[in-house]
């Protein structure tokens, strides 16, 4: 039988010729990194709450292209963003303000874990689009990490990758995410989502081959605002929200239990718990009905967890909007915001035949209805972050 033609190749060839660009690193052959970029299926805003998710890791990723140095110096090279960044492991404590953040957060982190961290030339190449909710952060922790550690020699548990990564975001960066982006890009597999339960850290495969539809990611293209902050506060209020009813998370809160404190809790807490409950039984109902092949509950589901983030979370925006009605008046199945909103992208699950028809409808809608060029592109669901062999 021939051989498959590697889909990542030509992503691995660019960031071998980036590397050899910019830093003629003589004599030394590189290592190679992938780690994809994530969607989140259904489960949003829950990851923090201890609650359940269903990602899947996409065929979009950041590959990285690394050779070591003798010191301890750190030379790195963005092709998406065309930037250099530089920093030193001995000064880690001196922040960028930048992208380079990410890469100085993951070696932070490795170095609380006494990793032997060398100094390093890279070059970076991404085909994930930024801000677009497919969390090319966590792409970018997931990839350089492997990249650190395969330098030095040493690697890790993928559990403890995942948390290293996401620590460096919480510590060094600054942005309380929870384990979704990293989980996914670590431990994605192929056709298949994943049913995280993020209090236990356990996750189950959910098969979808076959399942009958395609994922399309449709990007507002708007640039997210004051995430980070808005974040942390829904964050902060869920959290008050379970000490007010007494318990360690909104995980073991219930609709009856949140709807009976209503009053104690307080107008925006009782909203914010009630998105995140209602979406943790959303994601439960979602695994069943993808195992019955049931795809107009799928649908109802998906579309049902948008409307509580728009009007319980409260974190869609008119760019959102304008894109969700227009996905929704263009024929899927269901369709949601992604990520942490504020921006960023809507998912639609819609009829494979369909793709192209569907997005050319969107586009034109959501083009006419704001002042921004829509990005609309079908993914398909990849395999997790890797070491690639060449
Ligand atoms: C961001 C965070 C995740 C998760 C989502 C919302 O992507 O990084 O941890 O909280 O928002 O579901």
């Amino acid at each position: 039988m021939a051989a498959q033609p590697d889909p990542t190749m030509p992503a691995v060839r660019r960031a071998r010729a980036v590397l050899y660009e910019r830093w003629q690193p003589r004599g030394k052959s590189p290592l190679f990194t992938r780690a994809p970029g994530r969607l989140n299926l259904i489960g949003e805003h829950t990851d923090y709450n201890r609650g359940y998710v269903m990602p899947v890791a996409v065929d979009r990723a950041v590959y990285v292209a690394a050779v070591p140095r003798e010191d301890r110096l750190v030379r790195v090279w963005s092709d998406q963003l065309d930037a250099e960044a530089q920093f030193s492991l001995d000064h880690l404590k001196d922040r960028h303000h930048d992208w380079a953040r990410y890469l100085q957060g993951v070696a932070w982190a490795l170095d609380e874990l006494k990793m032997p961290l060398v100094g390093m030339e890279a070059a970076i190449y991404s085909d994930v689009p930024r801000g677009a909710g497919l969390s090319s952060s966590a792409a970018l922790e997931v990839s350089w990490a492997l990249a650190m550690l395969q330098l030095c020699g040493r690697s890790l548990p993928p559990k403890q990758l995942a948390l290293t990564c996401q620590r460096a975001e919480n510590d060094y960066v600054g942005m309380r995410c929870g384990i979704l982006d990293q989980f996914a890009s670590v431990f994605g597999q192929r056709n298949t989502a994943l049913l995280i339960d993020c209090d236990t850290q356990e996750i189950q495969p959910v098969p979808l081959g076959g399942k009958g539809f395609s994922m399309v990611v449709c990007d507002t293209n708007k640039p997210r605002q004051l995430v980070d902050s808005e974040y942390n506060q829904r964050r902060a209020s869920c959290e008050e929200a379970a000490r007010i009813l007494g318990l360690p998370s909104l995980r073991p809160a219930t609709p009856e239990m949140v709807m009976a404190a209503r009053e104690a809790l307080g107008e925006e807490r009782f909203r914010r718990a009630w998105h995140v409950v209602t979406e943790n039984a959303r994601v439960l109902d979602m695994a069943e009905a993808l195992q019955r092949g049931d795809l107009e509950t799928v649908g109802q589901l998906v579309s049902a967890s948008h409307k509580s983030l728009r009007d319980y979370y409260e974190v869609s925006c008119p760019e959102l909007e304008a894109m969700w009605a227009a996905t929704q008046r263009a024929g899927c199945y269901g369709s949601r915001l992604v990520g942490a909103g504020f921006g960023g992208a809507v998912l639609a699950l819609v009829s494979p035949e369909e793709v192209g028809p569907f997005s050319r409808r969107v586009a034109e809608e959501y083009q006419q209805e704001t002042r921004y060029q829509p990005n609309i592109f079908a993914v398909q669901i990849a395999d997790g972050a890797e070491v690639l062999e060449r």
